[in-house]
Formats: C-alpha cells, sequence, structure tokens
C-alpha cells in the first residue's frame, strides 16, 4: 500500500493547462458557422416597452437576426424550487412581457457575423418606453419579512428575551454597520454558446458553477428532456458565487441559436458582470448587544434590512452565525426585504456570513474595549460549547485552539489596548485587530463513475465543477488513494452534464459532497476488477489477461454517496478560524493591511497547498471588500455609475500582505471517510472586522460603513 496521498500539498495537476493557455474555457469553444450575440438592455430601471424598433439595427453589416419579445419562444416558468423561499435566481423568464424591473435588463438579443458587429447593432436598436420613477434606496420602500433562506433556513430567530436582559446589562452597545452592493469580479465574465445538434437537441458550452441546474432550467423552458441539453463546462475563471443561477442569458443564446439556425455565443463584457450576473445586496444591520459584569453576553439582536429585484426573493442572510457563534440566551435575528429596482442579488462568497460576520465581530470589538476586557479574551469568555440556537453539539470545533495558536503565532500579547498608540518611523498608525470567522460544513448527495482502461490508466467522472479551488487535483488525490496507484494513472473528468449527477458548486461542499462519490466509485471498482482477477492488475500481462477474461473494453463501476443522515441530524457541522491581522493607516487615511495570520479548523487536511490558496484568496477578497469594494447606484436613475474595474476597485497583488495561514487539521470524527469540512468560503469571512477592527485600535476611529476608504476616515 502506497502512503496515503490525502494531505500532500500535491501541485495542480491542470496548472500546466492554465498557465500556457491551453485549459479551454467557456468563451474559448469555436463552433463551425458561430455567430455572436449582443444584448439589448433597458436604459431605465421601472416602467415597461412601448416600442423596441430594430429597423436600423436590422441592416447594419454583418446582422444575421434580432431576438426580442416578438419572436422570441414562449418559454415555460422555472420551476418554483428554483424562484421560491428566497432561492438564488429569478421567477420570472426573459422576454414574455413587456415589464422592465432595473437598468440593464435584457430585453432581446441581436446576432451577427461577429462580436464587434453585434455590439455595433445593438446599439442603433431604439427602445421606447413608459417611465416610471425607479426605487433605489432602502428608504425608498417598507419592507416585507422573507420567511428563507434558499429554501431551507428560517431567517427570523428568536429565544429568551433581549429587551429585559439589555436593560439590567452592565455593558451594552447599539450600533448600525453598512455593507455596500458588492459585484462578483471573476476574470473570467460568464459565457454561453448554445448550438442546436438538432431540433431538439441543445449542446450549451457556459461558464457554470451548477450543471445539472441549468440543464434542467433550460431544458424546461424549452419542453425538452433534460437528458436532450448537454451542459459542458470544463474550466470556470472564477465566479465568487455567480455563474450559478438562472440568468436570463443561457435561455437568450438559446433561443438566439434556433432563431438563426446557427450556433450563438453571448460573453458578457465587464459592465455586464454589474447588471446581469447577480451581485452582493447593500445590507443595514442594527445590533444590540448587552454584557454583565464578567464580560458574558446576555443580549444580542441582530436586524437586517436589505434588498432584491421585484422578480426574486434572495435575501441575504446576515443574521443567520448571530444566532449561535456565542454563547448567549437571549437572542433575536431579523431579516426585512425591500424589493427595488436594482438586478437581483444572489450569493456571493459567504452570502449572509460575510457581511453578517462583518456586524457581529464588529459589535463584539465594541462591546470588549467598553467592558475594558480583550477580544480575545472576550471571545473565550463567550464560547459557545454547543449550537444554542439547533440545541445541538458541534461535530468537531477546535476554535479554541484557533484563538490560542493564532494570538501566540501574531504576537497578540504586544498590543496596545490605548487605540492610536503605536506609531511607524513614517508616521502611520499601527493596529492590530482579530475576528471569528465560521462557515457551515454542508453536504450534499453526488454520483460518480471510475472506468479502468485497457492501458491501465483509471478515468473517474463527475457532473462537478472546477471552479479554480482545485477540484481536479483533489478527486485525483481521492481516486488514486483509493485505487492505491500512482496519481499520474488517474483522470478525472467534470463539467459535463452526462455525468454522473453532482450538486451546484456552492456552499464550501464540493470535496466533502463529490469525494465520497470519487472514493465509493473508485472502491466499487477496485472490488469488481479483484473479483475478476484476483488482484488489481500490476504490469501489463496482468491488464491484458483481466480485460480478456472480462470481454470488455472498460470495466467500469459506480458510486452514488448520500450524507450520513443520522450524524447530519445528531451535530452542527461548522468549520472555524481566527483571523489577526496588522493594519497601518497613513496620514491620509489610507489603510494597508501587513500581516495576517489565520488558523482555522476545516476538519482533515486534503491538500495544504490547494487549503492555504483558497484561504489567502479568502482572505484577500475580505481586505478588499473591508477597504475597496462597492457598487454605486446612481439614487434617480438606479444606474450602476460604477460598472468597471477602473471605477470599482479590488485588492490586487500590490495590496497582499505577508500571509502565516495554519490549520488545526483534526478529522471530523462525524464525516465517516472523509473527516473534511469545507474551505472554500471561510477565508473572506471574519476578515473585513478583522480589518476594521484593527483600524480602530490603530486610530481610535469606529467605521461602521465598509468600505473604509480615507474619506471615511479623515
Ligand atoms: Mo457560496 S457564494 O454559497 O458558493
Amino acid at each position: 500500500m502506497s502512503p496515503t496521498l490525502i494531505g500532500q500539498p500535491i501541485t495542480r495537476l491542470d496548472g500546466g493547462l492554465k498557465v500556457t493557455g491551453t485549459a479551454t474555457y467557456a468563451a474559448e469553444f469555436q463552433r463551425p458557422k458561430l455567430a455572436y450575440g449582443a444584448l439589448i438592455q433597458s436604459e431605465i430601471a421601472n416602467g415597461r416597452i412601448v416600442k423596441i424598433d430594430v429597423s436600423a439595427a436590422k441592416s447594419a453589416s454583418g446582422v444575421v437576426g434580432i431576438l426580442t419579445r416578438e419572436n422570441a419562444p414562449r418559454f415555460k416558468p422555472y420551476p418554483d424550487n428554483l424562484t421560491k423561499n428566497g432561492a438564488p435566481g429569478e421567477s420570472r423568464v426573459p422576454l414574455q412581457d413587456d415589464d422592465v424591473y432595473w437598468v440593464g435588463q435584457h430585453l432581446g438579443v441581436v446576432i451577427a457575423e461577429t462580436f464587434e458587429q453585434a455590439t455595433h447593432a445593438a446599439s442603433l436598436v431604439r427602445v421606447q418606453y413608459d417611465a416610471k420613477p425607479p426605487l433605489v434606496s432602502l428608504a425608498d420602500v417598507s419592507p416585507v419579512q422573507p420567511e428563507k433562506f434558499i429554501g431551507r433556513e428560517r431567517l427570523q430567530a428568536k429565544r429568551g428575551d433581549v429587551n429585559s436582559a439589555l436593560v439590567t446589562a452592565a455593558h451594552k452597545i447599539e450600533a448600525v454597520y453598512s455593507t455596500p452592493i458588492e459585484n462578483h469580479n471573476p476574470i473570467e465574465t460568464t459565457s454561453t454558446t448554445a448550438e442546436w445538434e438538432m431540433s431538439d437537441r441543445l449542446l450549451i458550452h457556459e461558464s457554470t458553477r451548477g450543471i445539472k441546474q441549468l440543464q434542467k432550467i433550460v431544458a424546461n423552458a424549452f419542453g425538452l428532456p433534460p437528458e436532450n441539453v448537454r451542459i459542458v463546462c470544463k474550466f470556470i475563471g472564477g465566479a465568487f458565487g455567480s455563474k450559478g443561477f438562472q440568468w436570463s442569458h443561457t435561455l437568450l443564446a438559446a433561443a438566439a441559436a434556433r432563431l438563426v439556425q446557427r450556433p450563438v455565443k453571448i460573453t458578457f463584457t465587464r459592465p455586464q458582470m454589474f447588471d446581469s450576473a447577480g451581485q452582493r445586496a447593500h445590507t443595514e444591520q442594527r445590533f444590540s448587544l448587552g454584557a454583565d459584569e464578567a464580560g458574558k453576553l446576555v443580549a444580542l439582536r441582530h436586524a437586517t434590512t436589505t434588498h432584491c429585484s421585484p422578480v426574486s426573493e434572495y435575501t441575504e442572510p446576515c443574521g443567520n452565525m448571530s444566532r449561535m457563534l456565542y454563547s448567549c440566551p437571549n437572542v433575536e435575528v431579523s431579516h426585512q426585504l425591500v424589493r427595488l429596482n436594482l438586478t437581483t442579488p444572489c450569493p456571493m462568497r459567504a452570502p449572509g456570513e460575510a457581511p453578517g460576520v462583518f456586524a457581529l465581530e464588529c459589535a463584539l470589538d465594541e462591546l470588549a474595549h467598553k467592558a475594558d476586557v480583550d477580544p480575545v479574551d472576550f471571545r473565550l469568555r463567550n464560547y459557545a460549547e454547543s449550537n444554542e440556537y439547533e440545541n445541538k453539539p458541534w461535530s468537531n470545533k477546535k476554535l479554541r485552539e484557533c484563538y490560542q495558536r493564532g494570538a501566540e503565532k501574531f504576537g497578540w500579547s504586544k498590543r496596545n489596548k490605548k487605540t492610536g498608540s503605536i506609531r511607524a518611523p513614517d508616521g502611520s498608525q499601527i493596529g492590530f485587530g482579530m475576528a471569528t470567522a465560521i462557515y457551515p460544513a454542508g453536504q450534499q448527495k453526488a454520483g460518480a463513475t471510475a472506468i479502468l482502461n485497457t492501458d491501465g490508466t483509471v478515468t473517474v467522472r463527475s457532473a462537478t465543477h472546477e471552479i479554480g479551488t482545485g477540484t481536479y487535483t483533489a478527486m485525483s488525490q481521492f481516486a488514486a488513494d483509493t485505487l492505491g496507484i500512482p496519481i499520474e494513472k488517474v483522470r478525472f473528468e467534470l463539467g459535463d452534464s452526462q455525468f454522473p449527477e453532482a450538486p451546484n458548486n456552492g456552499g464550501s461542499w464540493l470535496i466533502s459532497s463529490v469525494a465520497p462519490a470519487v472514493m465509493g466509485a473508485c472502491r466499487e471498482l477496485k472490488k469488481k476488477v479483484v473479483d475478476l482477477a484476483g488482484n488489481w492488475p500490476n504490469d501489463s500481462t496482468q491488464l491484458a489477461n483481466l480485460f480478456s477474461r472480462s470481454g470488455q473494453e472498460q470495466i467500469q463501476a459506480e458510486f452514488n454517496s448520500e450524507p450520513n443522515k443520522e450524524e447530519r441530524e445528531k451535530f452542527s457541522f461548522f468549520s472555524y478560524g481566527a483571523l489577526f491581522v496588522e493594519v497601518h493607516v497613513d496620514l491620509l487615511g489610507q489603510v494597508r493591511v501587513k500581516r495576517v495570520v489565520g488558523v482555522y479548523d476545516t476538519g482533515r487536511m486534503i491538500n495544504p497547498r490547494l487549503a492555504r490558496s483558497q484561504i489567502v484568496g479568502g482572505v484577500l477578497f475580505g481586505i478588499s471588500t473591508a477597504l475597496m469594494e462597492g457598487t454605486i447606484p446612481d439614487e434617480k436613475t438606479g444606474r450602476i455609475v460604477n460598472p468597471n474595474l477602473a471605477d470599482y476597485h479590488v485588492a490586487v497583488h500590490a495590496d497582499t500582505p505577508e500571509f502565516d495561514i495554519d490549520f488545526i487539521n483534526e478529522p471530523d470524527p462525524h464525516m465517516p471517510d472523509l473527516g473534511a469540512r469545507g474551505i472554500g468560503e471561510i477565508g473572506i469571512v471574519g476578515a473585513p472586522a478583522a480589518v476594521a477592527n484593527a483600524v480602530f485600535n490603530a486610530t481610535g476611529r469606529r467605521v461602521r460603513d465598509l468600505p473604509i476608504t480615507p474619506d471615511r476616515l479623515i
């Protein structure tokens, strides 16, 4: 038996393809007779279309067709389970009515021989509207109480009596935190290429992290059996939560392809990433916190107001971690939703946790400061030994160790609790801040196939995704490890809806969901082979004997895995972390994060190189959130005024601090065979709060509204 591959820092198996430009992304598939689509988009935020005049566009050079409501197919409505109860997507299929809900809404497609011709012709389309003033700000409309988040989690929760506890609390704070609209800005913009192979068979190359979901959506809309729609996506150039939901461009590309009887490609421009691919909604979060003399929390109220478009119920679930991250007898968490004329929001990396834990961890820092207790000590005094919201024990929680190891590595004891007391030689103020990170450790059912080929290699397949997190590499590790063969002999394939079903790539559950299926399929394959041959073939003679005995070209096994229901009901599964940062704030109010120490408990380590990369990326994303990102809608027109990377700032290499990322690496005993919990999203959680808390320590300024730009500090 070879030493285990699990836990090894294997380099990305697809790294070579990526750095040589040979990894093929959705927009790069060339098809014979390919035509290009440019979206016709609404210029108003609220109202109705009176008339779309396409005459000038029609006669522009290269135009081969124009799709609008007039000649659009009658799409069947989206299935309820994808639209109700705050599911991440829109309830309204495109081009079936004249209503306009936001600037940028898709009103049609101009199809031409080249992308440039299509774009030019789309600019010639004249739309007449019956416009109404748009609702753009949270204060514009009275809110409703949404019930659920993505069909399952309740958004309103209450235990004990917060008001009475606040009356007698020795220390309390009341504060409002806000986070702006943020947009997903992966390097790869969304792209789809749709092609009718026959009148009832559709092939779609799409940048999607939900190939099976998209297959069902498209099949449903066109009234086709799902197997007639094939979705292919071999690489995703990042998504951060976008590329998972039923935005209308896929249906429009398919309808356009049918209209012109040619393959049609629609690739979003950067500005379209701001109005056509989801966003994180603006949040306002009111906190009331109270603690007793001993610094023990007695009251916590977290009330969120956020927004959605008129055609969805998606609600950024800011308060969900506040229900259980700390021990507290009196807790109230609520969410209010207003419908605005802004594009439909959807999950963005750590949906809810990212803005919600920002507010929670800042509020905790404020209360610790008021009670004159060290922030780490304050968190230890309020350590939750069980999940008090679900009334369940944790599956495994090493958060205490994360605080302790992190504080030690960082040199937290050198922090001066007096704010604004340390200066660097250049006059910058230096501050230390910390925050807790937490993220649910979900698990879904998944399937995989393992195939032994005549050359002795093994192909493993699952309809999962490579979003940049290292799926090809990690799954090959599991397959090779289970089979006891070198990783070079394994080929893991993903991103094809014809493979066994796997869940959407989201919720940080890819490894914990798909790895059990991959291991299961490999175990079954090994058993089959050993039953046939007595052992796994070690050389070409044994291999030839095996295949002549089996009489087949391939030996194949399948496996469908499911989360262990009993364990899932008994325990509460989360990943945890403690994050420490050092910031320097210069005389102009510019904040630089210099140093980050993060210690995480994400269960068993699968691949430390990939894991570190996820956390570093996530924390940097959090720094970006803390200091730079913010989408600005114009209050009068509802137009986004900064839909580009010149005006919407994201952290770049020059903003990258020194990182020391460490893992507890203790297998979760209640995740049989695997022990690994999610790692994809926890990195961003807590990072904005750690930065804001460090800025407070550096300057004495408590900035409660993100991003912390210089104007908010001076
Ligand atoms: Mo996450 S945005 O739930 O993949």
